[in-house]
């Protein structure tokens, strides 16, 4: 079987396995993120099927939704590989890109490094920020029936860690928790430029919000 066949059938495949998926991993942000991808490999000297195999994989069992059971992705990923007679070598590099994708905050270790994971998950942040980012932040913020914004749980406040946790941070909070930070994790060049135009484009957002907040646009 050519790429271009087994990328169609991994696109079949994970548009099934996504079938219900909630909007922030749909089918769509996988698309987005593939989309990235492949615009980021344009630049970068890099095995392109391996790009396009985890870019298409790379959510296909996300751990929120499984109990927090990180093994579950990986194991569909793997058995899907395998049924497409993908070498070992291939199937092992795909796996350890899921594996490592994720910003996890403080306690994350990156254990694997590689170009291919390099531009994935600058593919897969570049859809974290920006104008796409700032409706996936809202849209989260809305299934877990979060406020919008609260000044007195700003991100800024001097509550106390504890408190915080207890006080279901309002979706702006995330803003700076996550999505401001995401352009200094960038890993390539391109991933660099496109995430810089994103940045400020939040900045500009943040800055309408907090003025329409107080009535004065
Ligand atoms: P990833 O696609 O890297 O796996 P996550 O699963 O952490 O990212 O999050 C999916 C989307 O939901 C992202 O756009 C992220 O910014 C958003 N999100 C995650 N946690 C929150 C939160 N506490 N408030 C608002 N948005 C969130
Ligand atoms: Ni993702």
């Amino acid at each position: 079987m050519n790429n271009n066949d087994i990328i169609s059938k991994t696109i079949t495949f994970v548009k099934e396995q996504l079938n219900n998926a909630e909007g922030g991993h749909d089918w769509f942000h996988i698309e987005r993120v593939y989309k990235n991808a492949l615009l980021i490999a344009k630049n970068e000297s890099c095995n392109l099927q391996i790009v396009q195999l985890s870019a298409l994989l790379h959510d296909i069992a996300d751990s929120k939704f499984h109990n927090g059971d990180e093994s579950v992705g990986p194991k569909v990923a793997r058995e899907f590989l395998e049924s497409q007679n993908l070498t070992e070598e291939v199937i092992v590099h795909v796996i350890n890109i899921i594996e490592n994708i994720s910003f996890k905050g403080g306690n994350f270790e990156k254990k694997f490094s590689s170009i291919e994971l390099d531009i994935v998950q600058d593919a897969d942040r570049l859809d974290a920020i920006g104008a796409i980012g700032i409706a996936r932040a809202f849209n989260y913020g809305g299934f877990k029936n979060r406020a919008l914004y609260d000044p007195k749980i700003a991100p800024n406040t001097n509550m106390s860690t504890e408190e915080y946790k207890r006080s279901q941070a309002p979706t702006i909070n995330h803003f700076y928790e996550k999505l401001l930070l995401l352009k200094n994790k960038m890993n390539t060049e391109t991933g660099k430029n496109i995430a810089k135009e994103r940045h400020r484009f939040m900045e500009v957002y943040l800055a309408q919000f907090y003025a329409e907040w107080e009535g004065e646009k």
